[in-house]
């Protein structure tokens, strides 16, 4: 049960989130030359992508007692969904929240993984093998690009997210590369 499960929670949010990041990378190809350039930059790259577009966007939980969230009232047995991708984009936490920003203090902070005692298991897993396949990607490549055939051209892009309200990630993803 536990091989199942860990399997189940591991294996589309790290997908997600690798399609998340190409995609990012395809259509940014001045943060592609910065990478190749710095490869140790792209531990801070895969950070940002899990703020601004982690594959999980939220979590639930069941209130056990009576308490309250801020101002709101929150009595036992209430659901509540807690946004990740809400609190990551929160202004109050992050400045200038929407940006991409390599050098961001605490980059590290975002709850893409979630927080306390259910705060994800895979979360090294899944840092290193993104970090592996992208360090490989542009070691051996000089171009990403979002394939026009089936994304169309700049302007008129297709990209469909899948309709899930926990997962952030793209139904496809097509990419043409270029070798060194
Ligand atoms: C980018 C990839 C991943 C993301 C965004 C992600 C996200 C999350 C989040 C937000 C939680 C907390 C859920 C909650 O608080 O209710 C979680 C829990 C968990 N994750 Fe991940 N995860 C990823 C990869 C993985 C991998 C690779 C594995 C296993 C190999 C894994 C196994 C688990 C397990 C077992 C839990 C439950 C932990 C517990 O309840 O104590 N995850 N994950």
């Amino acid at each position: 049960m536990l091989a199942v499960f860990l399997f189940a929670a591991g294996q589309d949010t790290s997908a997600k989130l690798l399609g998340n990041a190409i995609r990012y990378l395809a259509e940014n190809t001045a943060m592609q030359a910065t990478l190749r350039e710095y490869p140790v930059k792209i531990h801070a790259f895969i950070e940002e992508m899990l703020r601004l577009e982690g594959s999980t966007k939220v979590t639930f939980r069941v209130a056990r007692k009576d308490t309250h969230i801020g101002d709101v009232a929150v009595p036992a047995g209430t659901r509540v969904v807690s946004s990740l991708a809400g609190a990551n984009h929160d202004p109050a936490r992050w400045a200038d929240p929407h940006a991409f920003v390599l050098e961001r203090p605490k980059i590290m902070e975002h709850l893409a993984f979630g927080r306390g005692a259910h705060t994800c298991i895979g979360a090294a897993l899944a840092r290193a093998e993104v970090r592996v396949i992208l360090e490989r990607l542009l070691a051996r490549t000089s171009r990403i690009a979002l394939s026009e055939a089936h994304h169309g051209p700049p302007g008129k892009r297709e990209l469909h997210y899948e309709p899930s309200y926990i997962i952030r990630g793209l139904e496809s993803l097509h990419v043409e590369l270029t070798g060194k």
